[in-house]
């Protein structure tokens, strides 16, 4: 039977994240009695807490939003905590949900459990299908382990639906904008940021520049999953979750210089690591569900700009 979870108890994981917090920020929050503990309420690494936590809060709906995410220099600094501990959280989270009978689930994963070298767009069948790439193989093993918990749980037991959504790269507000732990997009702000305030007629890639990448601005990425618990009992089992366009890491830098009105010059360091050629997702079953991007990158990623201006201004 389909349920209406308006005003129904909700508890959201890494409420303090930057999913998180955007997800409560929203006006459609109010829609919903929403349950965010910080990591001191209820750390997620421990189960009988979690369990037990679960149990006291008669929860109707779980968003599995907590993790441990970083960019690719922390991958690859430490990929058996990025490991450990998204497999801990992600085991601990859903197998007290299933204890605890709850029915509804909406799991977080990340396009970096696509295999690497495989025909773009990524279609949700293809996990698991090949090699991981090496720099976020950790992270994607601990994710994919998530997902096969949820659907396998599926499989037994046909009054639980657990779901799993697969973002592309997300940016914006509350975003992590530090060079060794930050993602790509709010990386080059930050980079760039720096260059026009030191005068630098110069920024360095990791790279050259031609690595495709797909972002998505964070208020779009919390409008579809508003849209998915709207929706939940049409939601496919695994889905994407993206924008349907890339864009190379050089042409990335060009619209934040742009953004910012700095006109030096870049210099490719072909010597680091890169990653992933590209990470394109496929968003058939996405339109199908009746969900579409509606921000524009040049929008998102002046929006981002302004709200990392505002916050860096007195430092
Ligand atoms: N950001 C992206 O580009 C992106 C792309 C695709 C998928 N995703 C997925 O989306 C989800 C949210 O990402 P995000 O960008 O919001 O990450 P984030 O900003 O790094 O937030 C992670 C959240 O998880 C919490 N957390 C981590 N370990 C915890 C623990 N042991 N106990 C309790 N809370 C814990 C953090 O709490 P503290 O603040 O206390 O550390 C924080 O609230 C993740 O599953 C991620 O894999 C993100």
């Amino acid at each position: 039977m389909n349920i209406n979870f308006r005003q129904k108890k909700v508890l959201i994981t890494g409420g303090s994240g930057m999913v998180g917090r955007n997800f409560i920020e929203n006006d459609r929050s109010k829609n919903y009695h929403l349950i965010a503990p910080t990591r001191n309420e209820l750390n997620l690494l421990e189960f009988d807490n979690v369990n037990s936590f679960i149990s006291k809060n008669k929860i109707d709906l779980i968003i599995h939003a907590a993790g441990r995410v970083g960019g690719i220099q922390a991958n690859i600094r430490e990929p058996l905590l990025f490991l450990q501990e998204n497999a801990e959280i992600g085991k601990n989270i859903v197998l007290a949900a299933k204890k605890q009978n709850i029915k509804h689930l909406i799991n977080l994963s990340t396009s970096c459990v696509y295999p690497k070298n495989m025909e773009i767009p990524l279609e949700e069948d293809l996990i698991l299908s090949g090699p991981l790439e090496p720099t976020n193989e950790g992270y994607a093993i601990a994710k994919i382990f998530v997902q096969k918990l949820c659907t396998y749980i599926n499989k037994e037991n046909i009054d639980l639906k657990y779901k799993t959504i697969i973002p592309c790269n997300l940016y914006g507000k509350y975003d992590d904008f530090s060079l060794n732990s930050g993602h790509l997009l709010p990386n080059i702000i930050n980079k760039i940021h720096n260059a026009k305030l030191n005068n630098k007629d110069k920024v360095i890639i990791w790279g050259n520049g031609s690595v495709r990448r797909e972002f998505m601005y964070v208020n779009d990425f919390i409008d579809c999953l508003y849209y998915s618990i709207e929706n939940f009992f049409e939601m496919p089992e695994v889905m994407n979750v993206g924008v349907g366009k890339d864009y190379s890491v050089l042409d990335y830098y060009k619209i934040v210089a742009k953004s910012f009105g700095w006109g030096g010059a870049f210099d490719f360091d072909i010597s680091k690591p890169i990653g992933q050629k590209q990470k394109l997702v496929s968003t058939r079953k996405l339109k199908k569900f009746g969900w579409k991007s509606k921000f524009s990158l040049k929008k998102g990623i002046d929006e981002t700009i302004k709200y990392y201006l505002e916050s860096n201004k007195n430092v």
